[in-house]
């Protein structure tokens, strides 16, 4: 990843800031993206200090993912940011999201938040880097981090949980989706020249910030931050195990269908995923069909 350009979004804390440290100390330049321009602009300080030579770059954006209109202009100077620089995109991983307490909240599109955080943002951000991406031949390796094959069986009709939200109906509808589109990537490009590397990684419980800044009661959260250090890995031992997954040769491209486990090994497909082709299509052009109307 020497020499490199990373894209971390969510990259401002837990395991998105953690693997930035990682890049930036292998040589890559490091682009973070986040809304908390404090907590960013102390990621980028820290990745100076942490950068083997002054050539790598290290930029924070501020972004509100939940807004597909950002997104899409973050995309459109991200890329062209990239082509004046001739830089080579080695890896894109996408951290941004939480597991969303509730009440279920519409942004200013019209979107149910988690549903545009932890899925359409994504979806979003890999559909307009694409055609850069397919352009080179940087074996570029885009890493979704949230829920590998913690999905289930879903209510097709209602992926915006408009009847009955629940925070974890909802994690369970934004897991399957990125196991679909993942799914559907991976196949669509597998045969591409520029040979793109899709996965999809569930990281398992981390000790971060996660449910305080998904909006868990002061009752909840505190307690579970001072017990999780003791019971689950740090965002730093896990940024390891992404960072690896974004880099290393052992994950090349023969490694399909691209749902990881939180040692990076794949995962055994779960059922909810067998003969999942219909629905990889019926998200596809869902998810699609609302970003034309955005
Ligand atoms: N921690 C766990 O146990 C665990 C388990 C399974 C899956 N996951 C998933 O893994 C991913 C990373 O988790 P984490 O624990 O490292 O989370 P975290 O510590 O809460 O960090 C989340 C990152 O996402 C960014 N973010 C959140 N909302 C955003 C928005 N609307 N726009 C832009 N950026 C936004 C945050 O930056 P700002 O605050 O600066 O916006 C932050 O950099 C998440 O999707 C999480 O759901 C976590």
């Amino acid at each position: 990843m020497k020499g490199k350009a990373v894209l971390i979004v969510g990259g401002t804390q837990g395991m998105g800031a953690a693997s930035a440290l990682r890049f930036a100390a292998m040589g890559s330049s490091v682009t973070i993206v986040g809304r908390n321009s404090l907590l960013g602009e102390g990621v980028v300080s820290r990745m100076r200090a942490a950068a083997p030579s002054t050539d790598s770059r290290f930029r924070f954006r501020q972004l509100d993912v939940t807004s597909m209109k950002g997104c899409r202009e973050f995309c459109h100077s991200f890329v062209s940011d990239l082509r004046s620089e001739q830089a080579q995109l080695g890896a894109v991983v996408l951290c941004a999201g939480n597991l969303n307490y509730g009440p279920r909240r519409l942004t200013s599109e019209g979107l149910e938040s988690g549903f545009a955080l932890n899925f359409l943002s994504r979806f979003l951000m890999i559909r307009e880097l694409l055609p850069f991406i397919l352009e080179h031949r940087h074996d570029t390796r885009i890493v979704n981090v949230l829920g590998a094959g913690n999905g289930g069986s879903i209510d097709y009709e209602d992926l915006q949980l408009e009847h009955g939200f629940s925070f974890i109906r909802a994690a369970v509808v934004h897991a399957t989706l990125t196991d679909l589109t993942t799914l559907e990537l991976g196949q669509r490009y597998k045969d591409h020249p520029s040979k793109p590397c899709f996965y999809h990684m569930f990281p398992g419980v981390v000790a971060t910030n996660a449910l305080a800044n998904g909006g868990f009661p002061c009752l909840i959260a505190k307690p579970a931050s001072w017990v999780a250090p003791l019971l689950f890995p740090s965002a730093e031992k896990v940024s390891k195990t992404i960072v690896s997954i974004a880099s290393d040769p052992e994950y090349g491209h023969h490694r399909s269908p691209g749902l990881l486990g939180p040692s990076g090994s794949e995962i055994r497909v779960p059922g909810y995923l067998k003969d999942s082709k219909d629905k990889q299509l019926q998200i596809w052009r869902v998810a699609n069909e609302i970003l034309d109307r955005i």
